[in-house]
Order: structure tokens, then sequence, then C-alpha cells
């Protein structure tokens, strides 16, 4: 099998590669435009193995996609280039319509023209939307994403059913919870509180703090990711999840302990935009279809990631120095995005 990777210099693309080349025979070819979320430090030791190739390209340059089908026989894509921060597409909606529409619905096309065997779509839980204390996402809830990143994604996905109705192209399409683990991109919740926690920064929280998340370790998904992928029936969709779901105060509390810090160090930030207040999966059909189940309890996991963010200080202190700073800026600095201005209720 020759699997190209699309956005494999990413936090779960990255772990994916190094998955495939330790646990498979496959061939990888890892295509990414390495946008500021990319970074080929996540794959350290990935170069010295013959099986895998790196190009760096953007998914929307139909040209760069028609040379490497030309060059490469590859049987297999797994779709993960994206943008993928939900507070950056509330203040700039317009590149994850390029990248995550635009983008797949390239990709699509020209895997079709290759003709590809199996394309995995990497969709997330958002599309779903935003659940009440009740209840959970099954593979037919309704679609109702909230944010410009969710309703980007959404229409990939779509997109994707499309392909496998209009054309019998063999996609395939998983929507995740929320990942955590090594080479998260500090700007996401963990990775964020654990290098503002190791810093003395404020651990800015969102709103009440009490919106819930499930929480799954980002090799348990790599691992449902390549049954989906091997084992997946064509057209379908699977629903991924941990079983753990956590209001973010809470997590946020866990991680305080574990670091030691203060508890002071806990700010109530002005909440974003349009928050979803809980997501939780039902993983029923991967566990029955395809038997998978998580396998990391989130007590180890976290413990993994905190002591992978102590031992990796470097590998976030030169994220944290650069475009991040302005970015930093802009959602937590003085009249940012979260900051409270007097009177402010949310
Ligand atoms: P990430 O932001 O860490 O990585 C995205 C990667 O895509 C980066 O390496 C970036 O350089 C690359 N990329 C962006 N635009 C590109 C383009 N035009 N062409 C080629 N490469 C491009 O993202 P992540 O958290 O690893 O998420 C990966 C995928 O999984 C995304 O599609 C996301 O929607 C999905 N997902 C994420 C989670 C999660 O919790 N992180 C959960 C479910 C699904
Ligand atoms: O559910 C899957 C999705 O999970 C993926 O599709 C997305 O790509 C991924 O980014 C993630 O989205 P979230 O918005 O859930 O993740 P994030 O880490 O940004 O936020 C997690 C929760 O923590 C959310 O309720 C917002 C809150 N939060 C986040 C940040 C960055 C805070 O309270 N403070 C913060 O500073």
């Amino acid at each position: 099998m020759t699997i190209l990777v699309t956005g494999g210099a990413g936090f779960i693309g990255s772990n994916f590669v190094r998955y495939q080349l330790a646990e498979s025979e496959a061939r990888i070819i890892n295509f990414d435009l390495l946008t500021y979320a990319g970074n080929l430090a996540n794959l350290e030791g990935c170069s010295e193995d013959p099986r895998y190739r790196f190009v760096r390209g953007d998914i929307r340059d139909r040209a760069a996609l028609q040379k490497l089908f030309a060059e490469e026989s590859i049987t297999a894509v797994v779709h993960f280039a994206a943008e993928s921060h939900v507070d950056r597409s509330v203040e700039g909606p317009e590149i994850f319509v390029t990248t995550n529409v635009l983008g797949t619905e390239i990709l699509l096309e020209e895997s079709r023209s290759a003709g590809v065997e199996r394309f995995l779509m990497v969709s997330t839980d958002e599309v779903y939307g935003s659940l009440g204390t009740e209840g959970m996402f099954t593979e037919t809830s309704p679609l109702a994403p909230n944010s410009p990143y969710a309703a980007s994604k959404a229409s990939a996905d779509l997109l994707c059913r499309a392909f496998f109705k209009t054309y019998d192209f063999p996609v395939l399409i998983t929507r995740c919870s929320n990942n955590y683990g090594p080479y998260q991109f500090p700007e996401k919740l963990i990775p964020l509180m654990i290098a503002n926690a190791m810093e003395g920064k404020p651990l800015p929280v969102y709103g009440d703090g009490q919106h819930v998340r499930d929480w799954l370790f980002v090799d348990d998904h790599c691992r449902a990711l390549d049954l989906v992928l091997r084992k997946g029936t064509p057209g379908a969709v699977y629903n991924i999840g941990g079983c753990n779901e956590m209001a973010n105060l809470e997590l946020v509390n866990l991680l305080v302990n574990k670091l030691e810090v203060s508890r002071d160090l806990i700010t109530f930030v002005k909440d974003r935009p349009g928050h979803d207040r809980r997501y939780a999966i039902d993983a029923g059909k991967i566990m029955t279809e395809l038997g998978w189940e998580p396998s990391v309890l989130f007590a180890e996991g976290l413990g993994r990631t905190v002591d992978w963010y102590l031992d990796n200080r470097s590998w976030w202190e030169t994220i944290r120095s650069g475009e991040y700073t302005r970015y930093y800026e802009e959602m937590y600095g003085e009249g940012g995005r979260h900051t409270r201005r007097p009177g402010d209720t949310s």
C-alpha cells in the first residue's frame, strides 16, 4: 500500500505517519504545505526511513497533485490537511473555506482521476454541532455546525459523501472527538494550559468553564484511522470517541495539580462566540464493526502528555516565539478577543 497522507506535518498527521512507519509495511508520502501548524520537527527520524517521502505542497494546487500522482503509485489517501483551530476561524473564515472545502474538492478530483482505491476523510465531531446535557452524537445525527471551522469541515465531509454517491469513489469518513497528546500545537486547550503553567502565565478558561469535550489520546485515534482505512466499508461514516467526557475547568484543575502550580493562575476570560456546549460521541459502530476501542486511560494519557511537554520544552518554546506571539496577543492580550471588558457577562 502506498498512502498519501495530507497534513502529515501537523499534530495528528505526524502521529499517524509515525504509527504507519512503525506498525505497517506501507510506503508513506507526506504532502503538507507547512503552514504555521505544520512542523518538520514533528517528524524527526522519519526521513531516514526509505518508505517515507516528504513533499511540500498545497492541496489547492491541482498541478502539484497531478505531478505527485504521476510520480507515485498511490493506492490510498488519508486526508488530514486543514485549518483546524476554531478560534482562528472566528477571526478569519476565508482560509477555512479555501483550504478545507476547495482543497478537499480538488484532492477528491485528483485522487479519483488517479484511481485511488481508498480515500479516508478525517472529519470531526464538530460537524454535529452542540449537545445539551443529555444524549450522544451517532453517525445519523443531523449535521449542524456552529463555527466557520465546523461548517467548512461539514462541507468537506459532505463533498466526500457526494463523491461516493455520484461516482462510486471509495470514500470513508471518520468523525472524531478532541485529541490530545505529543506534538499538539500550543494554541489548543491542553498544550496551551501546560505551556502557560510552565511559564507562570494565566490559564485562560472561556466563559464558565463548564463546556464539555470527549478526550481521546492521539495514538488511539491513529489506530482507529488505520482500521477504517484497511477494513471500513466504502461510503460509511465512523464516529470515534474517547468515552471520556470532561468539563474544561475540571481538566484545567487536573493540569494545575499535576504541574504543581497555583490555582490562582486560572483566569475566566470572555467566551468564544458560538461556543459549542458539549460534545459526546457514541462510538458503538466502530467498536462492533471493526473491534476498535480506546486503550489509553485519560489519567495515563494526560500524564504521558504532560511529561512530553516537560521533556520537549524547546519544541514548544520555538513555536511560541514566532507568529504565535502575534496570535496570542490578538486572542488573550489587552483588548484581545477573549479579554473581558467592563460590563461583559459572557
Ligand atoms: P493541525 O492544525 O495540527 O495540522 C494541520 C496540517 O495541515 C498542518 O501540518 C498544515 O501545515 C497542513 N495544511 C494546512 N493547509 C494545508 C494545505 N492547503 N495543503 C497542505 N497541507 C496543509 O491539525 P490536527 O489537529 O492535526 O488535525 C488534523 C485533521 O484532523 C484536521 O482535518 C482536523 O479537522 C481533524 N480533526 C482534528 C481533531 C483534533 O482534536 N485535533 C479531532 C477530529 C478531527
Ligand atoms: O472535537 C474535535 C475538534 O477538537 C477538532 O475538530 C478541532 O480541530 C480541535 O481544535 C478541537 O476543537 P475544540 O474547539 O474543542 O478545541 P480547543 O482545544 O480549541 O478547545 C477545547 C475547549 O477548551 C473548548 O471548549 C474551548 C476551551 N478553551 C480553549 C482554549 C484554546 C478554553 O477554555 N481556553 C482556551 O484558551
